[in-house]
C-alpha cells in the first residue's frame, strides 16, 4: 500500500542556480492540483533544522517562473553533516504533519536527503540543480543552460574589447571541480582555448598556438580557464603567456553573475518537468530518489547513483573547441 501524502515540504540547497524557482513552482502547483499541502521550507537544510517553515498556497509562486535565484532562499548548512542535526530536521517535519520532501539542489543537496532517507526515513525526492552541471545519473541539471548563456554574453563583450585593443583575454568561468560550463561557453563564444579540470593542460601547445596566431596578426584571443583547473588555473596560464613577447594579456573572473539572472527558456521548461515529475513520484509511493533526464528520457534514479563520481564534460566539444580555433 502507498503510504499516505497529505503534505509535502519543499527547500533549495546549497548554490542558488536560475530555474530553482520555476521548480518551486511546478512543486507547488502540481501538489496543490492534487489535494497536497505545501510547506516551503526557507533557507535549506539550515531552516529545515530551525523549523524556518512557511505555508506555499498557488499565489505564493506567482510571478515567480522567470526569477533568477529562489525565493525560498538557500544556504550550505554545516549542521546537517551532524547527526543531531538531521535528526532535529526530521522531528521538525514531522511536528509539521510533512510527509514527503522534495530537496533541489546539487551533490551537498543529495548527501543530506540521502542521509535523511536513511536514517530517518524522510521520504525524500530530489530535483538536479547546480549551475555545474556534474551531477552523475542525469544528463542535465536546471540552471546549467542559464550559466552558460550568461557566460556567452560577458564572453561576447570582452571579444569586442579584446578586437578593438588586440588583446589576449583568459577568462575564469564556475564549475567547480568540472568543466561543463568552460567547454560549452569556449564553443559557443568561439573560444581560441579552453582549460578544463578533466584534461591535461596543454601550455606548450598553446603557447605555440598563440606565437603563430600572433605572428599571423590575429591578435584578439579569447581563452576560456574553469575556476578548477588543476594547471594552476588561470594565474599560472597568465604567468606563461606573460613571457611572450609582444602578448597584451588581461583576465577576467566572471564569478557569480552566472548563478544570477532570469533562467532560459530551456531552464524554466527543465525545472518544470523535473518539479511535476518529482511530486508525480512521491505520488507513486517513490522515495530515497533523484528525478532525472537521461537520453531524453525522464525517470528517476537512487539518490546514491547522485552521489557517484561527478560526470566530466564532453570530450567531443572539449576537442571542438581547439578544432574550431
Ligand atoms: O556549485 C555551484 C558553484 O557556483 C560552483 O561553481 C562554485 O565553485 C561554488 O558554487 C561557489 O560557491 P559559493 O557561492 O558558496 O561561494
Amino acid at each position: 500500500m502507498k503510504p499516505a501524502l497529505r503534505r509535502i515540504g519543499v527547500l533549495t540547497s546549497g548554490g542558488d542556480a536560475p530555474g530553482m524557482n520555476a521548480a518551486i513552482r511546478a512543486i507547488t502547483r502540481s501538489a496543490l492540483a492534487r489535494g497536497v499541502a505545501v510547506t516551503g521550507i526557507r533557507r535549506g537544510y539550515a531552516g529545515l533544522i530551525s523549523a524556518d517553515f512557511v505555508d506555499m498556497n498557488s499565489r505564493s509562486v506567482s510571478n515567480t517562473i522567470q526569477r533568477g535565484g529562489t525565493i525560498l532562499m538557500s544556504s550550505r548548512c554545516p549542521e546537517m553533516y551532524e547527526r543531531s542535526g538531521r535528526r532535529r530536521a526530521a522531528d521538525n517535519l514531522r511536528q509539521a504533519g510533512v510527509d514527503g520532501l522534495v530537496t533541489i539542489g546539487g551533490n551537498g543537496s543529495i548527501r543530506g536527503a540521502l542521509a535523511l532517507w536513511k536514517e530517518e526515513k524522510v521520504r525524500v525526492v530530489h530535483v538536479p540543480s547546480t549551475v555545474d552541471n556534474d551531477l552523475p545519473g542525469t544528463d542535465v541539471t536546471i540552471g546549467f543552460d542559464t550559466a552558460v548563456n550568461t557566460a556567452i554574453g560577458a564572453i561576447d563583450k570582452l571579444r569586442d574589447t579584446a578586437a578593438s585593443h588586440g588583446r589576449v583575454f583568459l577568462v575564469e568561468v564556475m564549475g567547480r571541480e568540472n568543466g561543463h560550463i568552460a567547454v560549452d561557453a569556449a564553443l559557443a563564444s568561439g573560444a581560441e582555448a579552453v582549460f578544463v579540470p578533466e584534461a591535461k593542460a596543454e601550455m606548450k601547445l598553446l603557447m605555440k598556438r598563440v606565437q603563430a596566431w600572433w605572428q599571423e596578426g590575429k591578435h584578439s584571443l579569447i581563452i576560456v580557464v574553469a575556476e578548477g583547473d588543476e594547471g594552476g588555473g588561470l594565474a599560472a596560464i597568465a604567468n606563461a603567456l606573460k613571457a611572450l613577447p609582444g602578448i597584451e594579456l588581461r583576465t577576467c573572473t566572471l564569478g557569480h553573475i552566472q548563478r544570477g539572472g532570469s533562467p532560459t527558456a530551456h531552464d524554466r521548461v527543465l525545472a518544470s518537468t523535473y518539479g511535476a515529475a518529482a511530486v508525480d513520484a512521491l505520488l507513486a509511493g517513490k522515495a530515497g530518489v533523484m528525478v532525472s533526464l537521461s537520453a531524453g528520457r525522464l525517470r528517476t534514479v537512487p539518490l546514491t547513483v547522485g552521489l557517484k563520481k561527478p560526470r566530466p564534460s564532453d570530450r567531443h566539444r572539449f576537442a571542438l573547441v581547439n578544432r574550431l580555433a
